[in-house]
């Protein structure tokens, strides 16, 4: 009996690690599908994985249930690396930042939990959390009063 190649779910696809990712497990044979809403990422970073048959690409938004349900279909796994990453932006735009990264981490964690189907998911976080700053206060000095290191990576 032929196996089917395992089929996993890449959001963020068209980003940094996306893209990069995309191709690693394309190369180990995997079946990959890739959503990203082109906010940041780009076609071109996925050049090489739109030439192969078992890549297939689908330019959505996170914030759209429909367009993740779309996706999820029989993924066995999940790499969660749609974001806003940029620490700027969630300074200067706070709601913006709300949107990209936790309602759209939201939305897909729903989606996984209505389909009822065992799902791994792989979820990097981001670099800020990985030493997390807590403010006294919002004064301009800001003065540091505590640093937790890895605290939302299971390390803590
Ligand atoms: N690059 C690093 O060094 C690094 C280090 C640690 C953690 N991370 C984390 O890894 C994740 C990915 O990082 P990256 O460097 O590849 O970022 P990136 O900005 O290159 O990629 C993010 C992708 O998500 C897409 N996107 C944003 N909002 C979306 C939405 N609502 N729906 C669909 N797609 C959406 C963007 O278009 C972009 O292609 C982020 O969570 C980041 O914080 C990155």
């Amino acid at each position: 009996m032929i196996e089917s190649p395992q089929r996993v779910l890449i959001t963020g696809a068209a980003g940094f690690i996306g893209s990069h990712l995309t191709d690693r497990l394309l190369e180990r044979g995997l079946e990959v599908i890739g959503i990203d809403d082109l906010s940041s990422g780009s076609r071109a970073n996925l050049a090489s994985a739109l030439r192969k048959p078992r890549f297939r690409f689908v330019e959505g938004d996170l914030l759209d249930p429909g367009a993740i349900r779309q996706v999820l279909g029989k993924c066995a796994s999940v790499f969660h690396l749609a974001a806003d990453p940029e620490v700027r932006v969630g300074v200067e735009n706070p709601d913006s930042h709300y949107r990209q990264n936790l309602q759209a981490t939201y939305n897909l964690l729903e989606a996984i939990r209505k389909r009822n189907t065992p799902t791994r998911l792989v979820f990097t976080s981001t670099c800020p959390c990985n030493s997390l700053q807590v403010h006294q206060s919002m004064e301009p000095a800001h003065s540091v009063t505590k640093t937790y290191t890895g605290a939302f990576s299971g390390n803590s």
